[in-house]
This record gives C-alpha cells, structure tokens and sequence, in this order.
C-alpha cells in the first residue's frame, strides 16, 4: 500500500529507512533539530512532550546496547510510551513470520515501529505492510541511518562542517551497514571518503558508491581529518576472511603508530562495540584528546529525538492520517 508523503516537515517521507536518497537540505534539517536536542539533554529539565500519546515499538532481531537504548530514551524523553520486543520473548521464537509480527503490532496502533533486522532489506519490507512510521535501527549491511546521522553530528560539532573533510572509513566494509549509511551521507553533504580495508573486507564494487579504496592501512589515513573504526563482524562472516585475530591488528588495528599518518588533529570515531585490541588499540580509544567514541553515544539520544519529532510532525500538523492497510 502506498501512502501520501508527509507535507510541510521540510521532511517528505513517511519512514526513516536509509541515507540513500535523502537530500543535502534533508539531512541538514535532521542535524540541526539533533544539535537542539543536544543543547536540552545537557539541560536539568530534559523532558518534551511533542510525542506525547504516541506509542513507540522497539522490535530488535539483533542484539543491541546503544540503539536499542537510545531510541527508548529518545521516545520516553519525548513523552511516548515505549515497548521494547527482542525476538528472543516474541512469538518470532514460535515461527511466526516477520510481516505477521510487524501486522500484529501495527494493528496495535503502534505510531512509530523502529527495527533491527538481519536481513538487508527486511525492514524496507516490512515498512511497505504497515501505516506506522517506520526507522531502520540496521538492515543486515545494508543501512543504519540514524548511526550515520549521529557520526555526522559528532563531526560537524567538532570540526563545524562535514563539506571538504577527508574521511576514512576502515576495517570491515563488507559486512557493515555503518560504512554504507556513512558513505551515502558524507558524499552527500561533500566530504570526500576512502575505504580502506583487506581486500577480503572490501566490496569489489564499492568504488561505484563513490569512494577511493585502499588496502594499505597508512597509506589509507594519510591526511584524513577523520578516520572511522569499524568492528570485525565475525557473525556475518562464513568462512575465513582475516589469517587471524593478530595479524589482523597488526595490519588494519588503529595504534598510534598508524594515526600518525593522519592530520595531526584528526579525530578517532567507532560507531560500537568495540573489540579492543582487534580493531582498534585500547589506549588510541580512550584518548579524549582524539577518540569521539563518547561523544557519539551522547550524539545518538540527540539524533533519535530529532528523527522521531520530524516523523511524527504531520500528525500533529493535521495532515491525513494513512488508510488501513490491505
Ligand atoms: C553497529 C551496528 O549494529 O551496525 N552498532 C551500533 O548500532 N552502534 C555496528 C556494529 O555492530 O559493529
């Protein structure tokens, strides 16, 4: 079923569902409503009401800590009620299917679905079946937007723009849906990104998505004003795809030895959780001179509210509520 698009938001789309296709001017409207919720989560009174009534369904095929979190809170300091579904306590756990899940939680009158899924492209499915607003927390590796939106507002807030920076995406491109929403996202708003990974992590075809690739970690960073770690996901990985854990570090783990490529003020970003010592040294991550790691957790609270006020707006504003679904 298709439902008209929301007018007057500044934001023409029902769901959340990827980076992909939203304009520069879209996605600036999103980063600056997430700079204002920065500005009142640091405040005493954090609580809005602009979702007040409304009911958020968190359904999490995955794991997650951060996400899964900061959507809750998001919505609760929105003033919505949250319910949170991990397939684990659902009847997905008794064979029922994902359209079947997503129906009976639509018929709830659920305002906002927001779901992880490991199948890419699952959620874009499931958004089509029901007439809630819906928000990719992360398809298999194909997209995590609002992680995407976070990064960027973490940037943006330390460097004061996103346009003309050098970004290095590293580590496993293939199997991460951080790397594409980010890659969509910066090229997007005019930064200019490199993948840098082995070749067993690097998709053949990602240079089409716009980016230079590189399998030389140094040469790789050299002169980025950001280089973005990316977690070894080992459980979408079938079969061998690095010698081992420490030849792994060796080659493609970010230690100081490495960071000295880049521009001396270059910033440290991992989207989480990290694997320390694999990925990423311990101590290049904790540095608070260099690492943003916090500062993209706090990022993600900020992001989520923005993301769910701008998807709820048109209801609020009186624009027709969508049909029922057939
Ligand atoms: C990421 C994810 O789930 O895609 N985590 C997150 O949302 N912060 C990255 C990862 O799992 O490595």
């Amino acid at each position: 079923m298709s439902t008209p698009p929301p007018q007057n938001t500044g934001f023409p789309h029902r769901h959340l569902l990827g980076i992909e296709g939203l304009s520069s001017t879209e996605i600036t409207l999103l980063l600056d409503l997430s700079d204002a919720y920065v500005e009142i989560n640091r405040s005493a009174d954090k609580k809005r009401n602009h979702l007040s009534g409304r009911t958020l369904i968190n359904l999490f095929f995955e794991t997650s800590t951060r996400t899964r979190t900061s959507f809750e809170l998001a919505a609760k300091r929105l003033g919505a009620d949250v319910i949170n579904i991990s397939v684990s306590d659902s009847a997905i756990k008794k064979g029922e299917t994902l359209l079947d899940t997503a129906m009976t939680l639509n018929a709830m009158h659920a305002d906002v679905l927001v779901v992880r899924h490991p199948f890419s492209g699952g959620v874009t499915l499931l958004s089509q079946k029901v007439n809630c607003a819906v928000i990719n927390a992360g398809d298999g590796s194909h997209e995590h937007p609002t992680q995407a939106l976070l990064d960027a507002v973490t940037i943006r807030r330390r460097k004061g723009r996103l346009e003309g920076l050098r970004v290095a995406i590293c580590g496993d491109v293939a199997h991460s849906r951080v790397a594409r929403s980010n890659i969509h996202l910066l090229n997007t708003m005019g930064a200019s990104v490199r993948v840098v990974g082995p070749p067993t992590l690097v998709p053949g075809q990602i240079g089409r998505l716009g980016v230079e690739v590189f399998h030389d970690m140094r040469k790789g960073i050299k002169d980025c004003d950001i280089v973005m770690m990316l977690r070894l996901q080992s459980e979408r990985m079938h079969g061998a795809f690095v010698p081992s854990i420490r030849e792994y570090f060796h080659f493609w783990g970010l230690d100081y030895a490495k960071l000295a490529e880049a521009k001396p003020d270059a910033l440290i970003m991992h989207p989480g959780p990290m694997n320390r010592g694999v990925e990423i040294d311990s101590e290049v991550a904790d540095d608070m001179g260099r690492s943003l790691i916090r500062e993209q957790v706090e990022m993600g609270v900020a992001v989520r509210m923005a993301c769910l006020e701008i998807l709820t707006r048109i209801r609020t504003n009186g624009a027709p509520v969508p049909g029922p679904v057939t």
